[in-house]
């Protein structure tokens, strides 16, 4: 059951490259193509039928550095570093973190937001700290460093991966699963939303997000480097981090 579930996003998400492929044959230079996975507020999500959130606003105004136009692609996560490596989209902005394992694929830029990996469980759950997340039903994003650290970590895990934040959050609801490990904010956003949820207070080490960039296209990682250092000192960045998150915290 579950294996075939995996097998059906890989599906959809091979699927889905084949489409976004149709579309962006363009080799027009002004578009920048950007693919991410709208499902991780506040960075990218959906307000009806649009692509929003922080990751867009700050994609947006690094175009506008670059005198481009940025195109949104929508596609699965754990399909984005390829994207990127192919040259179906120019950059994946997606709450990424810069890995050692995706490095290995793409280049990424400096980092644009510090995160870490938080536990989410119900209010009543016998899980109070990670040493009891042993043996537990966790579930994470596919592809994602929750995934991973779960993955690595977690003694005895049943890990069961998701193609949303947001499907793991709605079976910890229904208690298909214990706990879900998942980014910072998302996990703010999504316990938020839920009155019997909680997150715990978690030991896991500080990462990065970059946006990810081919690894041939050094002049791109390096026009997008001075977008960001551009943006940082000339206090746009600061404008649309306290739009996304002058609430939380
Ligand atoms: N930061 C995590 C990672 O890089 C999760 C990112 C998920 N992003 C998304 N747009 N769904 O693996």
């Amino acid at each position: 059951m579950r294996l075939k579930n995996i097998a059906s996003l890989l599906l959809s998400a091979s699927l889905a490259i084949t489409i976004v492929g149709c579309g962006a044959s363009s080799d027009d230079s002004t578009i920048l193509k950007m693919g991410t996975n709208a499902a991780f507020p506040p960075f990218e999500y959906i307000e009806g039928t649009e692509i929003v959130g922080f990751d867009v606003d700050l994609a947006n105004l690094i175009a506008e550095e670059l005198g481009m136009e940025l195109e949104i692609m929508d596609m699965e996560f754990n399909t984005l570093t390829g994207a990127v490596a192919n040259g179906i989209i120019d950059i994946a902005v997606a709450g990424m973190t810069n890995t050692p394992e995706r490095r290995d694929s793409v280049n990424f830029s400096e980092g644009y937001f510090t995160s870490k990996q938080m536990i989410i469980v119900p209010d009543d759950s016998d899980i109070k700290v990670t040493d009891d997340l042993t043996d537990q039903t966790i579930g994470v994003q596919l592809g994602t460093t929750g995934d991973q650290f779960a993955s690595m970590y977690i003694e005895g895990a049943d890990i069961v991966r998701f193609d949303k934040g947001a499907l793991a959050i709605a079976d910890l609801l229904n208690g298909t699963i214990d706990a879900v490990i998942i980014d910072a904010e998302p996990a703010k956003n999504f316990v938020a939303a839920q009155d019997s949820l909680q997150i715990l207070e978690n030991p896991f080490v500080e990462e990065e997000y970059a946006i990810a960039i081919a690894k041939e296209n050094t002049e791109l990682t390096e026009q997008i480097n001075d977008a960001l250092s551009t943006l940082k000192e000339n206090g746009k960045y600061d404008e649309i981090f306290d739009k996304y998150f002058e609430k939380v915290e």
